[in-house]
């Protein structure tokens, strides 16, 4: 059976959380590199069953892939207080005693250059599926057997729901999330509505992200920069600034921007929502009203147009600005590929608003 259809089953039966199912999608995404002993029975799932730990949980980790939308990725990011002394979380971050975690949802397992594994996370190959994270956060050591990741595990569903949700928040390009409002299929193998988990998309960017510059100074916006940042992003940066920007925009890397907008956005004129709304127009348009989108209330309740000015600040820190906000997307840090992207939405319209 296909990973893509198991994990369609698994949508559908998320409440039953049936073993079964489990070790068909472990079965089909962690098989051992080298056959060195263990053979191709995925450990995960032997442990989860047989345990007495297990035997008092309930079969296995209950799926979260129906609770990412609406998980709390402020409360999932506290969580990661659990995991700070061994990981970092910032790109380009070092390695401590665990590997640096920028970027994991979707990533390729024991990929992180420079970082010893064990021998059992390095013989296994295949990705950090959201199926796969929810079963090793739950219990690391039941789903790599011989893991050195001493870490209990998160029991409570609702923990690692928000921290995977705050996880795949840390990429330049998130992952679509495994369930989305919408209701009819995306176009061009985009992530497709009602899964339970999307096939994982072409590696995007791998080699870019998997190399942070050398020497590169570290990133100033670490974990804080989400709870401090936004107000005075947008704030200290005045109109005046925000209109030179867009005056001296690249409309070219404006569209390449785009890209990281794309597993959730389209732009052209009667293009299809896909996990956020179609950006036609947008640009001066009126928040919110996308025909046939289910917007959030903290979107419905921002309200008003959207004005450079409220664009900037969005796309800086989108839960910050648009608080209850669903746009599970980290922000463009820099002001100039901000003003480049808006300016390439700018032009995607019939009557493009004038530049401030
Ligand atoms: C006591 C130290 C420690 C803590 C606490 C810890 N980890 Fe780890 N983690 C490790 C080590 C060591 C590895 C490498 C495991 C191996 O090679 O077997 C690892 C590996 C991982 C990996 C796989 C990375 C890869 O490149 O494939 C993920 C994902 C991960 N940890 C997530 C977490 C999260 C999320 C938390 C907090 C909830 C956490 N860890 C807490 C030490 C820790
Ligand atoms: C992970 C998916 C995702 C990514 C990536 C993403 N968005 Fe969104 N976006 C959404 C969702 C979902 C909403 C609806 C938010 C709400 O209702 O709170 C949204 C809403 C918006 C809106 C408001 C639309 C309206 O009708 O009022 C704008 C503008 C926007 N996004 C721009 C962008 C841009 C520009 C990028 C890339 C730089 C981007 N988004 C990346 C999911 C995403």
């Amino acid at each position: 059976m296909d990973f893509y259809e198991v994990n369609k089953i698994a949508g559908g039966l998320l409440l039953a959380g049936v073993v079964t199912i489990f070790i068909g999608i472990f079965g089909n995404t962690l098989v051992p590199k080298h056959d060195g002993g263990h053979g191709a029975e995925p450990h995960g799932t032997e442990m989860a069953a047989t345990t007495p730990a297990a035997r008092s949980q309930p079969a296995g980790p209950e799926p979260v892939a129906a609770m990412l939308a609406e998980a709390d990725i402020a409360r999932g990011q506290s969580i990661t207080k659990k995991c700070t002394a061994c990981h970092t979380f910032d790109e380009g971050g070092a390695a401590k005693q665990g590997p640096n975690l920028y970027n994991i949802v979707g990533a390729d397992i024991a990929a992180r250059e420079g970082f010893g594994y064990s021998d059992a996370m390095g013989e296994l190959s295949g990705e950090w599926t959201y199926a796969n994270l929810n079963a090793f956060l739950f219990k690391p050591k039941g789903f790599v057997k011989g893991t050195k990741m001493t870490f209990v595990g998160l029991k409570k569903a609702r923990d690692r729901a928000d921290l995977i949700a705050y996880l795949r928040t840390l990429s330049a390009s998130p992952r679509p999330l495994p369930e989305v409002d919408a209701s009819e299929p995306a176009k061009e193998g985009e992530a497709e509505p009602k899964a339970a988990l999307p096939a994982p998309p072409a590696p995007v960017q791998a080699a870019e992200q998997a190399t942070p510059a050398p020497g590169a100074p570290p990133e100033p916006e670490g974990q804080a920069w989400s709870f401090s940042l936004i107000g005075t992003a947008a704030a200290s940066e005045t109109p005046g600034d925000l209109a030179e920007r867009l005056a001296a925009a690249d409309l070219e890397k404006g569209k390449k921007v785009s890209r990281k907008c794309a597993p959730c956005h389209t732009f052209d004129k009667g293009g299809k929502k896909r996990i956020g709304p179609n950006l036609w127009n947008i640009v001066g348009d009126e928040v919110g009203v996308r025909e046939g989108f289910k917007y959030s209330k903290g979107m419905i309740a921002f309200g008003g147009k959207w004005t450079y000015e409220r664009l900037d600040a969005y796309l800086t820190k989108p839960r910050k600005v648009v608080k209850g906000g669903k746009m599970a997307f980290v922000g463009l840090k820099k002001p100039k590929d901000r003003a480049d992207v808006i300016a390439f939405m700018r032009t995607m319209a019939d009557e493009p608003l004038p530049l401030p």
